[in-house]
């Protein structure tokens, strides 16, 4: 008798299934981040909503503890949500509930602002070397800006991170250095009687536009006379642009002065980057994906 005969029926190997748990802060959880898990390859998606960190515990232990030795892989979190700050609650309490090497991989990816930071700065560094370029972050208080300022300065670029309060853009560059180390960063103010947006800009190689849906930050004619600009890039979506002249659909658009880039110019990089990233959950039981990790995967992605 041959393998595969009556009596030695061909089995198949069996596969373990890639399980993803989506925590989520919000009353339901994001349609868009369930989307972007199936279609990188996540066999089953449980999906958790309103998720406090008080909750959290018996979620990751029923993660932890279903699945031993190399099985343990196939299973991950990823923490999503409209609230970045409760994400970031719930990340630490995740890391927390795991005992030394028992744990399952995590990504924080909440109102999409890695993958959104590590596109555009990866976009960035397409047009000039990230390390020893000036570049400002507008709007750089927000989730996405505190994190493209961070990949910008743990690049080695100098950084001016600005806001309409110097206090915050003080805070925001404090935590950044605690977060990098090493970093040249420095806050900036916009606000009545500090210096104007044209001034803050005037010797970038970089701009960034990180401010909140519909707020303009900067004017064209002022990006378009920073002598030496070579790529701006706004992340606003909603109308009026954020960065004056770049359209929503501008992917590396001669502007002139520079190449200029919309948010959905680099919403295919971030949507490679998320699910490269989901992907790579699976690879390890240990791994830990926050800005930098997917940063990394962006850089690799291009
Ligand atoms: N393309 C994508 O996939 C994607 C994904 C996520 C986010 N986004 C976009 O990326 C941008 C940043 O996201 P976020 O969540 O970090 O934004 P956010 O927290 O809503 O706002 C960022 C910063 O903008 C400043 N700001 C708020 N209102 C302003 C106004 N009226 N004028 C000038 N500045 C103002 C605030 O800084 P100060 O108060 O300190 O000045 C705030 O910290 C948003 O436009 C968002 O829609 C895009």
């Amino acid at each position: 008798m041959t393998p595969g005969s009556f009596f030695f029926p061909r089995t198949k190997p069996v596969m373990t299934k890639h399980i993803l748990i989506q925590l989520d802060s919000d009353t339901q959880p994001s349609s868009f981040d369930s989307v972007v898990a199936i279609d990188a390859g996540v066999d089953q998606l449980l999906r958790y909503s309103q998720v406090e960190v008080d909750g959290v515990v018996p979620l990751v232990h029923g993660a932890m503890f279903t699945r031993g030795g190399d099985d343990l892989r196939h299973t991950a979190i990823f923490i999503g949500g409209s609230n970045v700050a409760r994400a970031e609650e719930l990340l630490a309490a995740c890391q927390g509930a795991f005992f030394g090497p028992v744990r399952v991989s995590l990504m924080l990816d909440a109102n999409g602002c890695n993958t959104t930071a590590a596109a555009a700065v990866v976009a960035a560094g397409r047009h000039v070397p990230i390390r020893g370029a000036k570049a400002v972050v507008l709007g750089g208080t927000g989730p996405v800006g505190r994190r493209v300022a961070q990949l910008l300065a743990s690049d080695g670029a100098d950084v001016r991170l600005v806001s309409r309060s110097l206090e915050r853009a003080t805070q925001a560059c404090g935590e950044i250095v605690h977060k990098v180390g090493e970093a040249s960063i420095e806050p900036a103010s916009v606000a009545d009687g500090e210096q104007t947006v044209a001034e803050l800009v005037r010797d970038a190689e970089i701009v960034i536009g990180c401010g909140a849906a519909g707020a303009e930050l900067v004017d064209q004619d002022t990006i378009l006379s920073i002598p030496k600009l070579k790529v701006a890039i706004d992340l606003n979506a909603v109308p009026p642009a954020g960065i004056g002249g770049i359209e929503v659909t501008d992917k590396a658009k001669n502007l002139g002065a520079g190449v200029a880039y919309g948010a959905i110019g680099v919403g295919g990089l971030k949507m490679k980057t998320h699910k490269a990233a989901i992907k790579s959950l699976f690879e390890s039981n240990d791994r830990l994906l926050d800005a930098e990790e997917i940063y990394a995967i962006a850089k690799a992605i291009g």
